[in-house]
């Protein structure tokens, strides 16, 4: 099968690719109006850029049922500069998902969904309190590629549950968090807890072991 996806129509790039590109990273993000009102949304079009400063990247569509075409979360990142990423772990599941719906954008997912809010610490904007992992983030640039927001922030403060980190070797215990993956279609996941480990590769261990092969070699 070839496709052309220069000429398909979006829906189809989105379906056919959002079904390769998997298992995603979840954002649960909380982002605040002008007015104060906590928006809360789930992205999968999302991962962490880079370390040095921290960036993480989403990809914000669009929608149809604000006038200005914008989803909550683009508009008060856009404005206020501001967001919380949560992870979404296994329990979390149907409150994520009730948080995606398209609610009014004066009326809090925070309040429908019962989530609860505290203040954060480097932004405004508030994070939720049961998260087992917050990372508040500082708006740094968007970059507007067709439809997509493509939202790029700093990672300024980061809360975990103490759970899940060893603190004399800085060692996040992942596996136990249970965090969850966006796998195909619009209503899949996929558990983190099917794993195994393999250290990284290394060019000289390969050549080593290649070259003793080949002196084994009858
Ligand atoms: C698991 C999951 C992941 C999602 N990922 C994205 C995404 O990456 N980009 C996007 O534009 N919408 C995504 N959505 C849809 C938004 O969550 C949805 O449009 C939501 O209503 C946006 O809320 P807001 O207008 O309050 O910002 C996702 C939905 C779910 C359930």
């Amino acid at each position: 099968m070839e496709l052309n996806l220069a000429q398909d129509p979006d829906d189809l790039a989105y379906r056919l690719l959002s079904s390769l590109v998997v298992p995603r990273p979840i954002a649960w993000i909380t982002s605040m109006n002008e007015e104060g009102v906590v928006n809360v949304a789930p992205f999968s079009f999302f991962n962490l850029m880079g370390d040095d400063p921290p960036i993480v990247a989403l990809g914000i569509g669009p929608t149809e049922t604000s006038p200005d075409g914008l989803k909550d979360t683009a508009r008060n990142i856009r404005r206020g500069g501001e967001f919380v990423i949560h992870v979404v772990t296994e329990p979390d599941l149907e409150t994520m998902n009730l948080t995606s719906a398209d609610f009014p954008s004066g009326e809090s997912e925070a309040a429908a969904a019962g989530i609860t809010l505290v203040p954060s610490t480097a932004v405004k904007v508030p994070r939720m309190a049961d998260a087992m992992a917050a990372m508040e983030c500082r708006l740094e640039q968007v970059v507007e590629i067709g439809n997509t927001h493509v939202t790029l922030g700093r990672v300024l403060h980061l809360h975990l549950d103490d759970r899940f980190y060893d603190a004399e070797k800085h060692y996040v215990h992942a596996e136990r968090m249970r965090i969850l993956g966006r796998m195909h279609g619009r209503g899949w996941y996929a558990r983190t807890t099917d794993l195994r480990e393999l250290p990284r590769a290394s060019y000289a261990a390969w050549r080593a072991e290649r070259d003793g092969a080949q002196e084994t070699a009858p």
